[in-house]
Formats: structure tokens, C-alpha cells, sequence
């Protein structure tokens, strides 16, 4: 098939070129030839927030945002997360196929052997204030945690990546569950080897004076569903995160804190958080209207609502309003279940929100049910961050294997001051400038 070009005239020098078109997308560096002179730095691209930038080739994440579809290595999230577990997409994700009997048997077994901390981890958590964000206490330990695993700087052993991968893996409900009970001036409980992931974390969350935690299946296949949700999102803020901290050649632990802290936004993941307290600042399904009404006028944003890729109903909300139904067969109804189904009633019929393409997104019901399961508004994100480590740890695995990624280090266009003339200090007044 005949190579697509798109031809570029500058009218600045009248002459022509011919880029070629890969993938629906031109290589920037191609556009650097384009040049006034011998001494112009040639032509850049001008995208703040990576609006309409591919910052690499990924084989892992598809999304279709017209359409709202979303795969993981090919698989509709709807299938996964139907016939899945957690781990079991976490091993597609990472390793690009789904695992057999016998691979998905040694994972889970490697898994559940890496999910312990250090003591002297698990001493440091007990060193942050009691009323401490869980948030700031991840991404602190996950930092934390490339000191107790040095050699994980060998990033291009793949022996090595697998094993922080194990790590990492494992250990991310162990550090959340610690988060909550350091919260609540509970003693830790360790890591139950007889347990499946989510059974396990719930064991570590919940446990009291049992001698065996006894998990309800219907709520640990409820979070084993919204983990596989939240895996992977291609190259989001805190994956794109990810990637450049990555980039450096940074270790994986370090690399996760960093994207950690970006998910932590209110933006971003920190959204399932804002949800709840939008919710509970609404108070009662009547008051709906007028705090759309006031989103409108420009005061604030209705959280959990819009997306930068989903022009269409995000299909991961979808599938959490179907699991919120199964969850609320146990828990009992959540009461903001009623503001959020008229909240989104209304925002869907509204001018302003068809206008703008704007759809209830995945944070917009997470948060109700982990509410409903017992979970505090500050821990959300922390259960957003869990799941989304294997996405971080496919991509980063990605990133370094790649032979056309590099550091990653974007340009920029300077609009300051020219050179000017320095002025000693004595020299500049006494004015005070705001
Ligand atoms: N409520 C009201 N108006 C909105 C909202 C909202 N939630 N989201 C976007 N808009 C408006 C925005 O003001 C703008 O209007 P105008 O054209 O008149 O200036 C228009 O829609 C386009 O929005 P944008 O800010 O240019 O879109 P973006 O792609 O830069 O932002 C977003 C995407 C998710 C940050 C944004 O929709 C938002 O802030 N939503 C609320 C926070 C949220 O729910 N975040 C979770 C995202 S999904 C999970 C995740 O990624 O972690």
C-alpha cells in the first residue's frame, strides 16, 4: 500500500515537504528539517498537556473514547472482568498473554510469597502522624521501599524487573491496609498466605480478634472486579508519570511513588475522594438541580464527571453501577447512591453536559461503594493506586525495553525576558513589589 504523506508548505522560505503519516501520526522530529535559515532551530510542536501528542507505541491499553470501549492486550474490559480475577489480568497486562492453569498457579503462589514488609517498613509507617493522609503514607513507602531493595536499579535485568515486579505487586495491599489501621490506631495484621489477593487484603484491613478472617465472597469479588477496573488506563497523568520518571532509568519503586503522588490528585484519581464529599456537600437528592445550576456558573467541576479521552459513557462505570447492586445486597443501600442516580439524571439531560460530552467516569460510583463496604473517603485513591501498580510496572516494562525511548525530556518555548543588564543589589531601590 502506497506510504501516506501530508505536504507542508512555509510560506516563510516557499518550500515544500513531505512527511510521512505512521499510524495516524507524524514524527515530530521530522518537522525540525522545516527551518528559515541555516541557524533556526527548526519547527516544534506546541502541545501543552499532551492534548494531541502520542508519546509512545503501546501494545497494552486500547480505548476507544467515541465509541467507549476499552481493552486490555485485545480482551474487552467487559469479558475480563466478568471471567477474571485480579491477578490474572495484572499477568496479561505484564506479560501480553493470559496466563495458563500452570502460569497463573506459580504467579499467585509468587505473588502471595511477596507481600510481607520489612519490619523496619512497616516501624517507618508507624512513624507518621496519626491523622496522616493514606496517600502521602503510599507514596512515602513505596519511595521508601527502594531503600530495602537496592538492587532494583538493575533495570534492564528482566530477571531483576520481574522479581520488584512480584514485590510490588504483592506488597501494594499490605502498605494500604497498614495505611487504615495506622488511621485508626489498630495493630497491623499480617499477610494471610491461605487467602486470595483481595481476601487476603481485606484480612489485613478487617481482622480483629479472630484467630482466621473469614472474607464475604460477594464483596471480594466485588473489589477483585474494581481492581481489574482500575488496571490500567493507558498513558494517563500517573502512567505517563510513570513512564517518564522511568525514563531515568529510575528503580520501579521509586518510579511507582512518583506516579503514586500524581494519582493522588483531585484531577485524577483523587477524584473518587472529591465524589463523596460533592455527595455529602449536596446532601439530598432535591438539592440536585441547583448544585448543577451552580457547575454551570462556573463554580467548580461536578467530580466524576468528564474525561479527557471518554467522549461517550465511560464502560468502566458501567460495569461498577451493575457491581454496586451486588455489593448493596450486603452492605444495604448506600444513601448517596440517590443523589449520585439523579445527579447523573439531570447532568445527562442538560445542554451544558451534552454539549461538552460529559459522562459519569469510573470514579463517579467507586466511591460510593467503598463507602458502602466500610472504606473511609481518604482511603479511595489507595484503592485506586493498588490495581493500577500493574498497570504502571506493563507500561514501565514497556518503556525500558523499547529501543526508540530515551530520557524522557520535552521542550519548551521561552517566553521570558532577553539578556539583560544584572543590577547589584544596592542599586535596585526599596520598592516591595507583590
Ligand atoms: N464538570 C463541569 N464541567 C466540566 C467537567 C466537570 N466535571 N469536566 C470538564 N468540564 C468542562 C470544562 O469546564 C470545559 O468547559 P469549557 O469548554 O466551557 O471551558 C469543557 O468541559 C472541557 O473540559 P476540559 O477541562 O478541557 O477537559 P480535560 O480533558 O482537560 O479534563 C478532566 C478532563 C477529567 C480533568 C475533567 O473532565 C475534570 O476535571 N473532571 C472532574 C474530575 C474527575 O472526575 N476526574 C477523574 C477522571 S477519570 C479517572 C482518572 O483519570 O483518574
Amino acid at each position: 500500500m502506497k506510504q501516506r504523506t501530508v505536504k507542508i508548505v512555509d510560506d516563510a522560505t516557499d518550500l515544500n515537504y513531505s512527511l510521512p503519516v505512521e499510524n495516524g501520526t507524524v514524527r515530530a522530529m521530522d518537522l525540525r528539517q522545516i527551518k528559515t535559515g541555516p541557524d533556526d532551530f527548526g519547527l516544534m510542536t506546541y502541545d501543552p498537556a499532551f492534548m494531541n501528542t502520542a508519546s509512545c507505541r503501546s501494545a497494552i491499553t486500547f480505548i476507544d473514547g467515541d465509541r467507549g470501549i476499552l481493552q486490555y492486550r485485545g480482551y474487552p474490559i467487559e469479558v475480563l472482568a466478568e471471567h477474571c480475577s485480579y491477578l490474572e489480568v495484572a499477568y496479561l497486562l505484564i506479560f501480553g498473554e493470559l496466563p495458563t492453569q500452570a502460569e497463573l498457579k506459580n504467579w499467585v503462589y509468587d505473588i502471595t510469597h511477596h507481600t510481607m514488609l520489612h519490619e523496619t517498613t512497616k516501624s517507618f509507617m508507624e512513624g507518621f502522624r496519626y491523622n496522616a493522609h493514606p496517600m502521602g503514607m503510599l507514596v512515602s513507602t513505596l519511595a521508601a521501599l527502594s531503600t530495602i531493595y537496592p538492587e532494583s536499579k538493575h533495570v534492564f535485568d528482566a530477571a531483576n524487573r520481574r522479581h520488584q515486579i512480584l514485590r510490588l505487586i504483592g506488597k501494594m495491599p499490605t502498605i494500604a491496609a497498614y495505611t487504615y489501621r495506622h488511621g485508626l490506631g489498630l495493630p497491623y495484621v499480617y499477610p494471610d498466605n491461605d487467602l486470595s489477593y483481595t481476601e487476603n487484603f481485606m484480612n489485613m484491613l478487617w481482622k480483629m480478634v479472630e484467630p482466621k478472617y473469614q472474607a464475604n465472597p460477594v464483596l471480594a469479588r466485588a473489589l477483585d472486579i474494581l481492581f481489574i477496573l482500575h488496571a490500567d488506563h493507558e498513558q494517563n497523568c500517573s502512567t505517563n508519570t510513570m513512564r517518564c520518571v522511568g525514563s531515568a532509568q529510575t528503580d520501579p519503586f521509586l518510579s511507582s511513588a512518583a506516579a503514586a503522588a500524581a494519582l493522588a490528585g483531585p484531577l485524577h484519581g483523587g477524584a473518587n475522594e472529591a465524589v463523596l464529599v460533592m455527595l455529602d456537600e449536596i446532601g439530598s437528592k432535591d438539592k440536585v438541580p441547583a448544585y448543577v445550576k451552580k457547575i454551570k456558573e462556573g463554580h467548580g467541576k461536578l467530580m466524576g464527571f468528564g474525561h479527557r479521552v471518554y467522549k461517550n459513557y465511560d464502560p468502566r462505570a458501567k460495569i461498577i453501577k451493575w457491581t454496586a447492586e451486588q455489593v448493596f445486597e450486603v452492605t444495604g443501600r448506600n444513601v448517596r447512591l440517590d443523589i449520585a442516580l439523579e445527579l447523573e439524571r439531570i447532568a445527562l439531560q442538560d445542554e451544558y453536559f451534552i454539549q461538552r460530552k460529559l459522562y459519569p467516569n469510573v470514579d463517579f460510583y467507586s466511591g460510593i461503594i467503598y463507602q458502602a463496604m466500610g472504606f473511609k473517603p481518604e482511603l479511595f485513591t489507595v484503592l485506586f493506586a493498588i490495581p493500577r501498580v500493574a498497570g504502571w510496572l506493563a507500561q514501565w516494562q514497556e518503556m525500558i525495553t523499547d529501543p526508540e525511548q530515551k530520557i524522557s525530556r520535552p521542550r519548551q518555548v521561552y517566553i521570558g525576558e532577553n539578556t539583560r543588564d544584572f543590577v547589584p543589589l544596592a542599586e535596585r531601590g526599596t520598592a516591595v513589589r507583590r
